[in-house]
């Protein structure tokens, strides 16, 4: 069998699954495209099952998957983190600042991008040291305020993409002060100012350059990340299985 009979056969096999099932997209995908009061559009779904499980378009994560499973099969380019380690990395920071911008942008990556930090704070919470999740709840934050002391001045890029007349909500104002005054402020300052926005498209980073410091700062659950009852199992369930009807 040659490559593309290979390829026409795995589009048949897709084609046949998908005729078998009801897939549904959750409000969260649509809310803005579609106003969220609306019900969803109506689908035939006479003699088909609602999807409960592994959506057939998407490669399929391994039944323990693990971080780097996640990285190399749900999460999209994840270049930017990976320069953001290396860069850590070479800045001698230690290894907690360094595993923080390796997962700084994970929520970003492959879940959901507004409140980014707050959601991959929580997604990594039960498997790294406090002072880590603390440092990637706060990025979010502190990317908008200016430490001089750090060499941290309010990125260019914000002006361009958010105008020269934003200011952060009430809220962010609170949890800034809030980190500011905290004892781990350091660290969560240390991510922004490794939290490169101009990364080189040329530096080609590997995954596996970080396994070390992964395996020292991230306890991966025997049970795979999703399947090991933490309290953010259910999320990473939600990454690998998105479009579950329940
Ligand atoms: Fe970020
Ligand atoms: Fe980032």
């Amino acid at each position: 069998m040659n490559d593309l009979h290979r390829a026409e056969m795995a589009d048949q096999e897709l084609a046949d699954a998908m005729d078998k099932l009801v897939i549904v997209k959750s409000t969260i995908y649509t809310s803005g495209e579609c106003d969220p009061r609306e019900p969803p559009p109506r689908q035939d779904t006479t003699g088909r099952l609602h999807l409960m499980g592994h959506d057939p378009r998407l490669p399929q994560l391994p039944n323990k998957p693990t971080l780097f499973d996640f990285f190399k099969l749900r999460f999209g380019p994840a270049i930017h983190m990976l320069q953001s380690a290396r860069l850590a990395q070479k800045n001698g920071c230690d290894e907690k600042v360094i595993l923080a911008c390796l997962l700084h942008d994970c929520s970003a990556a492959g879940f959901i991008r507004a409140d980014h930090g707050y959601w991959a704070a929580q997604l990594i919470a039960p498997y790294v040291d406090e002072e880590v999740a603390f440092a990637v709840r706060y990025h979010q934050v502190l990317r908008f305020y200016p430490d001089e002391s750090f060499g941290y001045k309010y990125p260019d890029s914000y002006i361009r993409l958010f105008g020269p007349d934003y200011k952060p909500e009430p809220y962010l104002d609170r949890a800034y002060e809030h980190c500011r005054n905290h004892k781990w402020y350091c660290t969560a300052r240390l991510l922004t100012v490794n939290d490169l926005y101009s990364f080189d498209p040329n530096v080609h980073v590997e995954l596996e350059e970080f396994t070390d410091i992964v395996g020292r700062n991230f306890r991966q659950p025997p049970e795979g990340l999703g399947f090991d009852d933490s309290p953010s199992a259910h999320m990473w369930r939600t990454i690998n299985w998105p479009t579950r009807y329940l």
